[in-house]
């Protein structure tokens, strides 16, 4: 048999940007395959910088997952205000999540909003912009908010996890467990009239059911903020909507009871 010939960089490019890797995690290529097993990093062949690697500063270790999550809770539980709760993500190094993002993407809105919107966790876009929901869902659920006569300035929203997983993908439980304190404190700080979760993730995160979004959408949950207890409704999120839009037609219904909450 005739092996495939090896694929160019042009096409492995391509390869990799369609499975959404769209960036570099360390500044130097690193080969997995060498003989060691443990991943070298691979030599530039400019003589210009031979010393730059061996110079840079060591990484400070992550620190433990019980330790992060212990850290996070006791960050989360004294920031007084939106602000400090901001800056104090900002000096956060408990979530891996922090090194390959561009940066925090913390809210957007109005932080007096009755009412409050949170989704999964950003994508590249908002991770360009530093603000949640800017892309493509971004626009689909500015629309939604349209809907009932909304728009930005009189909602505030957020995400679950504040920095973009790498390539988009799925945060882990871990990242999710260390995050959750600072989403919970920030709803607690909004405190909002009605919680609105967007799609699984951020419904069963935050509303501690393992029920699917089918089962849960258009159900009205009780939040405790640890002061109050605020109204909550599960929806689709927006980009499951763009891959999915004959959904939209219940989201709308699930709109129009938030609506309805707002005036009772
Ligand atoms: N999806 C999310 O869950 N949040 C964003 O901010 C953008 C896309």
């Amino acid at each position: 048999m005739t092996p495939e010939p090896a694929p160019t960089l042009a096409q492995l490019l391509t390869f990799y940007l369609e499975a959404g890797v769209d960036c570099a995690l360390s500044e130097h290529p690193i080969d997995r395959l060498s003989d060691s097993g443990q991943g070298e990093t691979l030599k530039t062949p400019s003589p210009a910088a031979p010393a730059a690697a061996s110079m840079a500063p060591a990484a400070e270790p992550m620190p433990a997952p019980d330790a992060a999550i212990a850290t996070a809770r006791e960050a989360a539980r004294t920031a007084a205000s939106l602000e400090i709760l901001r800056d104090m993500l900002e000096k956060f190094d408990g979530c891996a999540l922090k090194s390959t993002a561009t940066r925090l993407v913390f809210a957007d809105g109005n932080p007096k909003a009755r009412i409050m919107f949170v989704g999964e966790a950003p994508g590249r876009d908002e991770d360009i912009e530093g603000l949640p929901f800017v892309g493509r869902s971004g626009k689909l659920l500015d629309r939604m908010i349209a809907s009932i006569g909304l728009d930005r300035s009189k909602v505030y929203i957020a995400n679950v996890i504040p920095w973009r997983p790498p390539g988009n993908r799925t945060p882990t439980p871990l990242e999710t467990q260390i995050c959750l304190p600072f989403i919970q404190r920030q709803i607690e700080l909004v405190d909002p009239d009605i919680l609105v979760t967007l799609g699984n993730p951020s419904t069963q995160t935050l509303l501690s059911t393992r029920e699917g979004i089918m089962k849960t959408r258009g159900r009205w949950f009780n939040y405790d903020t640890g002061t109050r207890v605020i109204r909550a409704l599960a929806t689709f999120h927006p980009a499951y909507l763009l891959r999915s839009p004959s959904y939209k037609r219940l989201s709308w219904q699930d709109l129009r009871a938030v609506a309805k909450a707002l005036v009772e």
